[in-house]
């Protein structure tokens, strides 16, 4: 009878083992990304001299090629122009909320076929929220709808901050103005920089987190959620990012969600993969 039951408890161990390796290789959960530590969103109002805007230009074209001036773009998608700026930052689409900070930097033109930009700038921020800078660069081509550049760094609270930032045209009005959402994406945060994320509202409609009244409020990180639901950190962060990937994959609309869900169903997989290991191992040890 015991021989039995170590005999099915291996079959199961083996079937788990192979379902959750299938699913991992699914989810691709090998050198995937986790979550954002911290997400940010901001817009940035861009407004170029025409020669006739001098008052209230925030950019300025600065090269250009030898065909083109620095009055207006050069044509052949505005290949070779060099543009400076130095632009307000808002936390709504208005140009006239109160700026949070200056998005600082540079972007030229380097494709003749297709509008396509590089960028490399910074936001700087002064303000009661934010103090310090978020520094980003790569490639822009312009007329997809979302494109991601890098975050390359950061200071002040934002000391080591790695990750992405999806741009997206929210407003173009000939040549002058243009205004870009900049969803920020931290997948490294400094202690001081890890704040909630929009998972949190998520969660909350979890009723086995339930009472943990500071998540929509106040700020928190994933290593406190975890601490407070469970005393098994692993066990609790497995759980926590599979639910809250297949929340954010649920809810989300974008062309990623079936990617998000297989790496949710990695997550959950590892975790009855673990608990079956462990099953087994007793059984056997009994
Ligand atoms: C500058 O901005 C102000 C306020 O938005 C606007 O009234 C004015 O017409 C603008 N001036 C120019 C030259 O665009
Ligand atoms: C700059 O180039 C544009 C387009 O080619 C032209 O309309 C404009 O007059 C030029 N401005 C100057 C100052 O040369
Ligand atoms: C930030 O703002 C404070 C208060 O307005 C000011 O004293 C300080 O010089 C500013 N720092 C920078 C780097 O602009
Ligand atoms: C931009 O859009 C084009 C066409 O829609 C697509 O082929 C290309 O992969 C996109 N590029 C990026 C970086 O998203
Ligand atoms: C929420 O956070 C505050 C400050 O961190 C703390 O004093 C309070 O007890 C927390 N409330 C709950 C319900 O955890």
């Amino acid at each position: 009878m015991k021989r039995v039951r170590i005999a099915l408890s291996i079959i199961i161990f083996v079937l788990v083992l192979l379902l959750s390796s299938t699913a991992a290789q699914g989810g691709k959960i090998r050198g995937r990304r986790r979550l954002p530590c911290k997400q940010m969103v901001f817009y940035f109002h861009d407004i170029l001299y025409n020669g006739k805007n001098a008052k209230n230009a925030t950019s300025a074209i600065v090269g250009a090629p030898a065909w083109g001036n620095r009055t207006a773009m050069a044509g052949q998608s505005n290949f070779g122009d060099l543009i400076i700026f130095d632009d307000p930052i808002t936390m709504d689409n208005n140009l006239h909320s109160t700026p949070v900070g200056r998005a600082q930097g540079f972007y030229f033109y380097d494709r003749k076929d297709v509008y396509t930009a590089w960028m490399g700038f910074s936001f700087v921020f002064n303000s009661t929220q934010h103090k310090g800078s978020i520094n980003f660069a790569g490639a822009n081509p312009v007329l997809n709808k979302t494109r991601d550049i890098s975050v390359i760094g950061g200071t002040g609270d934002f000391f080591m901050a790695r990750g992405l930032a999806t741009l997206m045209t929210d407003a173009f009005e000939d040549d002058v103005y243009f205004r870009l959402r900049t969803h920020v994406k931290l997948y490294e945060c400094s202690e001081s920089a890890i704040a909630g994320s929009d998972i949190a509202s998520g969660l909350q409609s979890l009723p086995f987190l339930g009472g943990l009244g500071n998540i929509s409020t106040g700020s928190f990180s994933n290593k406190e959620l975890c601490s407070r639901c469970f005393s098994w950190d692993f066990w609790c962060t497995c759980v926590y990012f599979g639910v809250s990937t297949l929340l954010d994959a649920t809810s989300s609309d974008s062309s990623k969600s079936e990617d998000e869900q297989k790496e949710a169903v990695s997550y959950i997989g590892g975790v009855l993969f673990l608990i079956f290991a462990v099953v087994t191992l007793i059984e056997i040890v009994n």
